[in-house]
């Protein structure tokens, strides 16, 4: 059932929470399913119905900075404290090394757990008032276009969960950048809402993309619509092609008047081709055109700047079962 998240369904949900039930709930990325992440019986549940695979370890989610201490072992590092002290409440996820009282089943067997302050406060009133971390996954089945809105996970999981507390669209609609800290050196473990970019202005030093410490949970093909999506540079490549389908859409990233067939619908993902914009609108725009059942999604590319670098890393997963070339 959607619920609109007011402060009387806040209440409920966290209650659903306490007792060990799961809930779907905004943030400010995409929405996410969760649990209490220290109730082993409670986070099963999110692998059952995700259908995710047990080794793929979940994001814990917190309201409040104390919980580092109860959660994690040997925090306090000075790049982390800086992290933190920019980046959270925020799309940022640190991965620690975890605590006796995390159980494996939230961490996917690992020593370390991951962990982000949400900036949304319907999710913050969430945790505050369960009174417990809330280990949450995206609110899609495994491999499927991540929810930026109520009804997309609705969509997905029907009466499967109970409540699926309505805070709107998204504000950013991708997930969150996921770094790990050693020592000096910091990796980044998953592309994300929070471009490296803004990561090195802050700590002053470059971010590594490590090939040798890797998330689990990335896979080649992910956020995926069962349509097959294709991304393209030059339009007159697609065009040349698209007689072939009997349906197609053509998504630009900014407006554009071009002359097309008719077999084909055209939509951008913003008017003026503002990443952030983009980035708000990617998976909706996916999830959409999906649904309409069209033989194929012609996606444009965007500049591998800034933001852009986590959407077209999105991008090439969607689209990751079939040739980047046309
Ligand atoms: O924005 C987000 O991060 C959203 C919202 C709901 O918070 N959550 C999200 O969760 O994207 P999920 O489960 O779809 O992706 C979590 C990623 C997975 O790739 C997983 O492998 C990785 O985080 N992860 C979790 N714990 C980890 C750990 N201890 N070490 C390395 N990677 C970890
Ligand atoms: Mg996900």
């Amino acid at each position: 059932m959607i619920l609109p998240a007011n402060e009387e369904n806040i209440l409920i949900a966290s209650k659903i929470i306490k007792e060990g039930g799961i809930i779907a709930f905004p943030t400010e990325t995409v929405y996410g399913l969760g649990a209490n992440a220290l109730n082993k019986d409670a986070v099963i549940k999110i692998f059952e119905v995700k259908r995710r695979p047990y080794f793929d370890p979940l994001i814990v989610h917190i309201d409040n900075i104390s919980w580092l201490e109860k959660l994690t072992v040997n925090y306090k590092n000075k790049i982390v404290e800086k992290l933190i002290d920019v980046f959270w409440p925020g799309p940022l996820t640190i991965v620690f090394k975890k605590s006796e009282i995390v159980p494996y089943i939230t961490t996917g067997g690992l020593e370390t757990v991951a962990i982000r302050m949400p900036k949304n406060d319907i999710a913050l009133k969430l945790i505050k008032y369960s009174g417990f971390p809330i280990s949450a996954p995206s609110a899609n089945k495994f491999g499927y276009i991540s929810p930026t809105s109520a009804y997309m996970v609705y969509e997905q999981f029907k009466e499967e969960i109970d409540i699926i507390l309505d805070g709107g669209k998204t504000e950013i609609g991708i997930e969150s950048t996921i770094l790990y800290v050693e020592n000096e050196n910091i990796y980044v473990l998953r592309l994300g809402a929070i471009s490296i970019d803004e990561i090195e202005s802050v700590i002053k030093k470059s971010v590594l993309i490590s090939e040798k410490i890797k998330s689990p949970g990335q896979f080649k093909f992910h956020y995926a619509p069962y349509t097959k999506v294709v991304i393209f540079d030059n339009i007159d490549e697609v065009i040349s092609c698209i007689k072939d389908y009997k349906s197609a859409v053509i998504i630009t990233d900014k407006k554009e008047s071009i002359n097309l067939p008719n077999n084909v619908i055209y939509d951008y993902f913003s008017e003026s081709g503002d990443l952030r914009e983009i980035a708000k609108n990617l998976f909706e725009k996916l999830y959409y055109y999906d649904k309409m059942n069209v033989d194929i999604i012609f996606v444009k590319s965007v500049k591998e700047e800034g933001i852009g670098r986590a959407i077209m890393d999105r991008l090439r997963k969607a689209s990751g079962r079939y040739a980047l070339k046309l």
